[in-house]
């Protein structure tokens, strides 16, 4: 009841409709001419889900049932660990840096312990850059360091590879012990990781199995992150509760968020914007469109349709920083091609403020920022750019979060979620799967000689023979 009177996300697309700055925005009739696609979308999405399918929505409320574990867990280890550190890679590690980015101190690492409320600090190793992986291992203590596995198919080269550098160090410096330096979290049955797990003894927490990586963020994939830095993953689940309710009650452009969003982006695709720019104006959220990237990306950018058909469809998300990119990518964005369309986040209330102070002795022209506050600058400088690419012809819409709290980056996950599986309906594309991404894993495990691979071995190698190559290639 209590968050039924919290304020919710509000959508102001004021900037992709038709208007007197803008005729060349979007009709209101184009809009509810999709209403008919969105409703058979709606039909088809519910009853996938009454299946057994779209976990990321149909887990909510188990996952409510999960939290005191999880919660336990965190406690448990708080105090034991100096750091926390993330091992996985696309969707097990964006989710967990994004929440954490976007809900804790911006400098959490380097609090003092009394100031991080005794929590580990955090980290998450999403690539296999030797340089960095090393330089990490170097720093931390691996002694007074936990370590996150973190792999639904529990296959992944990059994870495992991770996991086998850290194993080797925890074992050398912590010898009987290391086993309590890891906790995993992969499938209940599936990958190579469990069994690992299982022999060694290592702590584990379950990814659901009809879930993919870049919808598990609430799941232990980074709820458990976001227990042991201190975020409240009731209210986190709280907010997504309260968005998908919503998103699967109303019906409608006009009462349905992840309705109008993807109604907003198939009509822009149809209108040749193949690029959809996501620009925070939080620093908190910068991460966020981090993990947005990959979810539209990879959940939208398919080569067939679910008949087989050949469609090379996609919008091609770009990330942005307002303002940071004010002084960056606007110029493109107002002047360039015009084949973008942006997606503002503002945040209204920010949890800290900041005066600009006074001093009368300088040149008016710096004046009258004295007496303003630093969040009115940015919104200001939000309006402005918003107002600019109106005046450049170009549409642009607002996600607009009450304030950067657990409950509202909850609602934010769920609607962006259940946007790009209504964009997936409207494209008539399997939003869930990931080809092109299994193509490079299976290349990767036959470059790196992994058993039953053989013939795709030699099929890379002999494509590798022709080649044009500028320059003296160093041995
Ligand atoms: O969204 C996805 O499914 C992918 O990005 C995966 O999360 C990523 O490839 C890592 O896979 P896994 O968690 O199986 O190691």
């Amino acid at each position: 009841m209590e968050n039924q009177a919290k304020p919710t996300i509000m959508i102001d697309y004021t900037g992709m409709m038709s208007n007197y700055q803008n005729p060349k925005g979007f009709k209101e009739e184009e809009l509810l001419g999709l209403q008919n696609a969105l409703d058979q979308a709606q039909v088809s999405l519910l009853t996938r889900r009454d299946a057994g399918e779209l976990d990321f929505s149909k887990l909510l409320v188990h996952m409510k049932t999960e939290l005191s574990e999880i919660i336990e867990y965190a406690n448990s280890i708080t105090p034991k660990f100096e750091n926390f550190v993330v091992l996985g890679i696309g969707g097990s590690a964006l989710g967990p840096l994004a929440v954490h980015q976007a809900l804790n101190h911006y400098y959490y690492n380097e609090l003092s312990p009394a100031e991080r409320g005794h929590r580990p600090r955090f980290y998450v190793v999403d690539n296999i850059d030797p340089v960095r992986v090393n330089e990490l291992l170097q720093m931390l203590e691996p002694s007074k360091t936990l370590f996150n596995v973190i792999s639904k198919s529990g296959n992944t080269s990059e994870t495992m590879a991770q996991f086998l550098i850290v194993r080797d160090t925890l074992r050398r410096v912590c010898g009987d012990s290391y086993a309590e330096h890891i906790v995993v979290t992969t499938d209940k049955e599936k990958g190579n990781l469990l069994p690992i797990a299982l022999k060694e003894g290592y702590k584990r927490f379950v990814i659901p199995a009809g879930i993919g990586g870049r919808f598990s963020e609430l799941t232990p994939v980074g709820l458990l992150a976001a227990a042991i830095c201190g975020v409240d993953i009731n209210q986190l689940l709280e907010g997504a509760l309260v968005m998908d309710q919503q998103i699967r009650a109303a019906k409608g452009v006009s009462s349905n968020p992840a309705q109008l969003r993807a109604a907003l982006a198939l009509l822009s695709w149809q209108k040749g914007k193949n690029i959809s720019v996501f620009m925070p104006y939080a620093d908190g959220l910068k991460t966020m469109a981090d993990w947005y990237a990959q979810l539209w990306a990879e959940s939208l950018g398919k080569g067939y349709d679910r008949q087989g058909r050949a469609v090379h469809i996609g919008q091609t998300p770009v990330k942005a920083l307002g303002v940071t990119d004010q002084h960056s990518q606007v110029q493109l964005y107002a002047e360039g091609p015009d084949d973008k369309v942006i997606t503002f986040v503002a945040v209204q209330k920010f949890k800290e403020s900041q005066e600009i102070p006074i001093d009368l002795e300088l040149p008016e022209d710096i004046q009258f920022l004295g007496g303003r506050t630093l969040e009115e600058l940015l919104f200001a400088e939000q309006k402005a750019t918003e107002y600019a690419l109106t005046l450049a012809g170009r549409q642009h819409q607002k996600i607009i979060l009450p304030a950067l709290d657990a409950y509202h980056v909850g609602q934010l996950l769920l609607l962006l979620e259940w946007e790009t599986a209504y964009m997936g309906e409207l494209l008539d594309i399997n939003a869930f799967d990931q080809p092109g991404v299994e193509e490079g894993k299976n290349g990767t495990y036959a470059l790196m000689g992994r058993q039953g691979y053989e013939a795709r071995k030699r099929d890379i190698e002999e494509y590798g023979e022709t080649r044009y190559v500028f320059g003296e290639e160093v041995s």
